[in-house]
Order: structure tokens, then sequence, then C-alpha cells
């Protein structure tokens, strides 16, 4: 979700609801898309060198009938031989000039054999076996011609996405109903109903069918998960006094995976989603607080984002009396002491890194409490090695939020990658290790510290009184607080290079920053996140605080997956190319390389380079938004830079960052721009490096509620613009990208 919206509800995508100074989107249509001029240099194949080194691709069984291995690309290619895709405002997909993009799964297309074709006009009713919305996070897993779980096809495989959210305004998801559905209280039945099966995740089977990539709607594979689905608790905080509700008495299960935002693919070949915003559906009573006791629930409900009295996103607890409807309203209603009557409980069951075996629809998903709970983005793997435990990297996305590791307990056995049961390999290798979060110094080192009951600070904490370890993941913010971990420019997506192991984070942006804070939740710059500056939209819209974000990257000491210690730098600095050089401007980019707000972030297995995505809402008076493709390389390669701000006060406030080397026209350029009023978000490729999938999240969303019966004032008719499917409204797709030589993508 854009957190530039102005939108009343955004204040539901961020649960620092203290959104005052950002500004309003009002896209306008305006095609000025231009190519630069071809810059092509000289062909050479030192790029090549990134081939093949991933030790983190997921493997499945049963590739008898696959074919062999793509051959290695012709000596000639050079990534990042193509020409810049220019900022633009245009209502489509521009790639560059050599690439073709398609739509291939949008909004609405069906799932199964006896779903028809989407009418796009509100009528439309099946949600369940149809695609949801807001395209996010996405996984490859390949098939096999026979079937079987592939880790060489490129022309058949599953697409596990994440559907995110709807775009809405007052209550209502308006372009998924007739006139626009109902902005008030209570919500009907109908359009409840509608809403939470757009939300969760899909499996859908793709192939190539002579030359061009389908989706194939009767695939057994075919699987949704819907904010109601039954999905099963693992790890500490499965059977715990915490997840006790009336659904489940015994605390082992909840429905719904939720705002499902990043991914992760795990090294035995199963989707990992990343539950984001959920606390925004959950409603909670005027004196909830007192009706608790003001016990220290209260205190947990507060650090992730519902104060009572909140209001839910789309009222869905008001749709009628049946359990589906109240339980999202987590308020203590009932009698009981433990919670096994109402449920208040119901938000613990949010917030996690959910496993779902995407070859096999029979078994259930599991939520994987160890990992923690909070505003997940990706789970990105680290560097897998036969014989050592296995880190994976996390982001919580909220301003001033945190980064968070997970270490396994278990040492990684190559046999699990073609384990038969995948998700008894996700128990051992996510039900049982420990959780960090990081706190980065100021002279470029980190240190990675455990949230175990047993931390001094956490055992003491006089802010919360931790139970055990299972109330320490589900309350891992406030454990975090307590170790005093660093809080950061809002953690987006992570990825590991697989040249080196490092691993990247987007750091999306942060209003928040400023060289003299004011009352919390107002920081200063440090050396991480070590911008405070002004940015105007427009023609006078100033916006403060971090509001281009940056990407940072760190590298594990010789420890690797365990190390608990590690040095850091800035890869990139968002920025207008025409912004301050010495200032804001730090990575000096260019106008084919400039960006803000990064947010999906995912280095490709095949050609090693790091895609990044943006969900802005600062530079859109200039551009919509857009990927890019990089190759960075490594921590420490730049240089140390000292940032001095003046202080009204008097003074100067003095920070150090470090920052990567300076890109140049061949490391760094801008790939795609996406149509009006969406985030680019996504990308899963296959094995040969050869198309590319990436998601169009929310065109249009700047589209007044009010305008719905009249597509001339859409701010966005996309993908119907494009050719695709029925009906003028927007939606949300995944587009397929191949190159017109047959070469890989980024070349
Ligand atoms: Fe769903 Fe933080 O982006
Ligand atoms: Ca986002
Ligand atoms: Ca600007
Ligand atoms: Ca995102």
């Amino acid at each position: 979700m854009n957190p530039h919206a102005d939108r009343s509800l955004d204040a539901f995508n961020d649960e620092d609801s203290n959104t005052s100074d950002n500004p309003t989107i009002h896209s306008v249509l305006d095609a000025r898309l231009s190519r630069r001029t071809l810059l092509r240099g000289g062909v050479g194949g030192a790029a090549t060198a990134l081939l093949g080194s991933l030790a983190l691709a997921a493997c499945g069984g049963g590739d008898d009938d696959d074919p062999a291995p793509a051959p290695a690309p012709a000596p000639t290619e050079k990534l990042l031989g193509f020409t810049a895709v220019s900022k633009g405002l245009a209502d489509s997909v521009v790639v560059p000039a050599g690439y073709t993009a398609s739509v291939l799964y949008a909004l609405g297309d069906p799932l199964t054999a006896a779903a028809g074709a989407y009418a796009n006009d509100g009528s439309d009713a099946d949600m369940e076996d149809r695609a949801g919305d807001h395209h996010d996070g996405m996984e490859w897993f390949g098939l096999s011609a026979s079937g079987a779980p592939s880790t060489t096809s490129n022309d058949r495989g599953l697409l596990a996405v994440n559907h995110e959210a709807t775009t809405d305004e007052r209550l209502s998801s308006f372009f998924l109903h007739p006139n626009g559905g109902t902005s008030m209280l209570p919500r009907p039945a109908a359009e409840v109903d509608k809403e939470t099966a757009v939300h969760g995740i899909a499996v859908v089977e793709v192939r190539k069918n002579a030359g061009r990539w389908e989706c194939v709607k009767d695939s057994a594979f075919n699987r949704r998960l819907t904010a109601l689905s039954e999905i099963e608790i693992a790890g500490p905080a499965r059977g715990h006094a915490l997840l006790v509700t009336k659904f489940s008495i015994d605390g082992t299960k909840t429905r719904g995976t939720l705002n499902n935002c990043g991914t992760g693919k795990t090294p035995w070949g199963t989707f990992l989603t990343g539950e984001e915003n959920w606390f925004g559906y959950f409603t909670r009573g005027a004196a909830d607080d007192a009706a608790r006791g003001n016990d220290k629930s209260v205190t947990s409900l507060r650090r992730y984002g519902r104060n009572q009295g909140a209001a839910s996103r789309h009222g869905w607890e008001t749709g009628g009396a049946d359990d589906k409807y109240a339980r999202w309203n987590n308020s203590k209603l009932g009698a009981s002491a433990d919670g096994s009557d109402d449920y208040r409980n119901e938000m613990n069951g949010m917030g996690y890194i959910v496993e779902i075996d995407p070859y096999d629809k029979t078994r259930p998903a599991k939520k994987r409490s160890a990992l923690g709970r909070f505003a997940h983005e990706s789970a990105a793997f680290g560097k897998v090695t036969a014989g050592q435990p296995l880190a994976v990297y996390m982001g919580d996305d909220s301003r001033n939020e945190y980064i968070y590791k997970w270490v396994s307990a278990a040492s990684w056995e190559t046999a699990d990658a073609s384990a038969a049961d995948r998700l008894a390999a996700g128990d051992k290798y996510l039900d049982s290790g420990k959780l960090y979060v990081a706190i980065f110094a100021a002279d470029g080192t980190g240190q990675w510290v455990e949230l175990s009951i047993a931390h001094p600070a956490i055992a003491g904490s006089v802010t919360y009184a931790f139970a055990d370890a299972a109330d320490v993941v589900v309350n891992a913010r406030l454990a975090a607080d307590a170790v005093g971990a660093t809080r950061m420019d809002r953690p987006e997506w992570c990825s590991a290079n697989p040249a080196n192991g490092e691993i990247y984070f987007a750091l999306t942006n942060n209003s928040n920053r400023r060289v003299e804070p004011g009352a919390s939740p107002q920081l200063a710059p440090d050396g991480a996140n070590p911008r405070a500056y002004t940015d105007i939209k427009g023609a006078a819209t100033a916006q403060t605080g971090n509001p281009n974000g940056h990407v940072l990257r760190i590298k594990e000491d010789a420890a690797g997956a365990a190390a608990t210690s590690f040095t850091w730098d800035v890869y990139l600095f968002g920025a207008e190319s025409s912004a301050a050089p010495g200032a804001v401007n730090l990575s000096s980019l260019t106008a084919d390389q400039d960006f803000s707000s990064p947010d999906g972030l995912v280095f490709s297995p095949a050609t090693g380079i790091c895609w990044f995505q943006t969900d802005d809402g600062a530079y859109t008076d200039v551009t919509n938004c857009m990927m890019l493709a990089g190759l960075p390389g490594q921590v420490g390669d730049g240089k140390k830079v000292t940032l001095n701000y003046p202080k009204a006060t008097g003074g100067t406030l003095t920070v150090d960052t470090f920052v990567g080397k300076t890109p140049t026209a061949d490391t760094l350029k801008r790939f795609l721009v996406g149509p009006v009023g969406c985030e680019i978000t996504g990308l899963a490729e296959t094995p040969d490096g050869k198309t590319m999938f990436v998601n169009v999240q929310h065109p249009g969303e700047t589209t007044a509620m009010a305008d719905v019966g009249d597509p001339t004032k859409y701010t966005s008719q996309w993908p119907s613009n494009a050719g695709y499917g029925a009906g003028q409204r927007p939606r949300s797709a995944t587009i397929v990208i191949t190159k017109d030589d047959g070469g890989r993508i980024g070349s």
C-alpha cells in the first residue's frame, strides 16, 4: 500500500498514524514518454561473472522428465545492456526497447473451470475462485512436464502470489462493488464476503503455450487462501494462552492470512508470505482498556497499533451475526478468564511469516510464530551452506521499526532440498532457533541481539511482563524495544546478494526524521538512517524527513548465518537527480537512475541483478512507480560521508554515514515504469532468467470513490487500456516480461 496516498484510511497501513506531513497524490495523465538515446557500450562478458553462484534456489524433487538446464548465455551478453527507461506519467507499462511486457493474471481472473470471465463491473461473485486483489510479492515454483516439482523447468510452473489489500475509501473497496459499495456501517454481508475473499494468497499454474504465457484456469494446483481460511499456528506460540479464541480454544489455529506483502522461498521448496498491516482490519471498543482491567494485553495492543476505540479499515465486524464477522472485533466481550468465549486475543493470530506448500493444496498453511510477530515484509534466506544453520532476514515495515534475523537451531542438510514432506522441513528449520534484532553503530558495525526471555532487559522489562519464550515472539516489538534495537526508516523487503551473501534492505522512507526532533515518534538522523531534509513536490508541497528512502546492506562477520556482528553501508540513497549532491543525492543518481521509496527488492538467482521497485508518493509529480536494475559491489566499496545539519537553535548536528560506490551507467539503470497510481512490486523468474513476472499493484488508486460510475474520471484504466479483459475499472495484475531476442531479462 502507498503510505503517502491522501486517504483517511491510510492510518490502517501504518500504526503510527502521524501522517499529517504526507502530501496528496493528484497524478496527472501526462504521456511524456521519451526514450533516451541508445547508450549501448562495448559488449563484454565480465558481467556474467555472477552466474550460477546462487545457493538460494529452492529445490523440489522429481526432475526426471525435465529438460536439461539452459545453456550458458552467449559471451556477448551484457547485463544492463538495455537502454534505460525514462521517468514518465503515462498510463501504461513501459519497458526498454527490445522487451515485451504482457498482462498474465489480473484481479478477478478465474482459477477454476467453473468460474467465468471477470466482468469487472462490480457484479462478479465467487471471488474465492478468482484472482485476489492488490498483487504483491510473488515466487516461482517450477513444474516438470508430468507435474512434479522442478527446479529447472522454464515453461511450466506455479506462481504463488500475495493479494495484499484492496483499493478503498471510507470503508468500501469501491471498485469491487456495482455502485462503489457501502461507505457507512453496517457493511452488507455480501460486500464483506467479497472483500475478505480477495485478500490472502493465490497459487496459480502458468505455462508457455505456443510461445505465449497463460494461466491454467482449471489447474488442479490452483489454490486460494483468504482472510478466513483456516491456518495452523506453529512454533512457540502454538497452544499458548495468548492464542486462545472462541474459534480455537486450545490456541492451535486461526483464520486467515492478511495484508500479505513480501514473500520468501525456502531451500526446501515452499512459499513464505509476510503479514504486514493486519492490525487495521480489527476494531476495539472505546472502553476496552478498562474491560481488560488495564492488563498487559493493553500494552501489547497499543504497541501493535490498536488503541481502544480504533475503527477497523472495512467494518467487516458489522457484516452480521455470524462468527466470521464477529472475529474482527478484538474487544474483550466475554466473561471467561482465558478468552475462549470471544476474540480479545484474535490479533495475536496475525502478524507472522506463513509457510505454504505450493505443490500440495491439501496441506494447511502454518504461521511460523518463532520468526516473530510484526508488520512483516519479505523473508530472505542468507547464503545456504551444508552443515550450517539457516538465517532468514526480515523487516518490520512501520516508521521507526526494526530489522530482524532468524537463525535455525538445525543445521542445513542438503537432502532436505528434495524433502518429500516439505512442511516437515519447515517444522525443522522454522520452529526451533533464535530470533535476533539489529543494532546499528555509528562506526559502520552492528550487532544482532537475541530476543530471549533470558535477556536481562527482556526478563526485567518494566513496560511489559514477558511470561515466556512464546510471549517474546508474539510481542517481538516490545522485546526489541527492551534491548534497544535501532529504529529504522521503514524496513521493507530484503534479499541476499548471491555473489557474496551480503543482505540488502529497502528502507522506503520516514517522515519522522528531524534534525531537531520534537516529541516521539520524531527521531534525529543516525548513521544507518542519516538523512533528514525537505523535498518539494509539485508547486510547493514540502515533504520532510527522509522522503526518498535508501537501500542499506550488511555483511555478516566470519560466523556467517549465525554471526552476531556485522558491518554495514548504504548501497544507494533514493533522491531526485537534481537534489543537492553532497547532502541529499549522496549516490549521485542521474536522470536514468533516480528513484524514490524503494520497497520490493529481489536479487535474481539467474543473473545476480539486484532488482528493486518503488511504492512512492514523493516523486509521483514527476514519475509513476518503477523498477530498476543494479549490479552492486560490496559493503565498504564506497566512502565515509559526514553530513552537517545546521540547527535552528544554533550549532550543527554531525552525522557520519557510509555510502556505497557511486553507480555508473553500466551498474544502475531504470528498467520499467508502471501505469498511473500503481506501485511496482513482486518479482519472480524462471530458472533460465528469460521470463520475469512482475506485479502492478493498485493502478488508479487515486481515483475518488465518488467517480466509480464514470470511467472518464478513473486516474487509470490499466490493464483494459492495454487490451486486457472487460470493463474499464483498473485492476492489479501480474505482467510477464520477455526479451524479444530470447535473451535473459536485464541484458
Ligand atoms: Fe506492503 Fe510495506 O509494503
Ligand atoms: Ca509499501
Ligand atoms: Ca520533489
Ligand atoms: Ca510493499
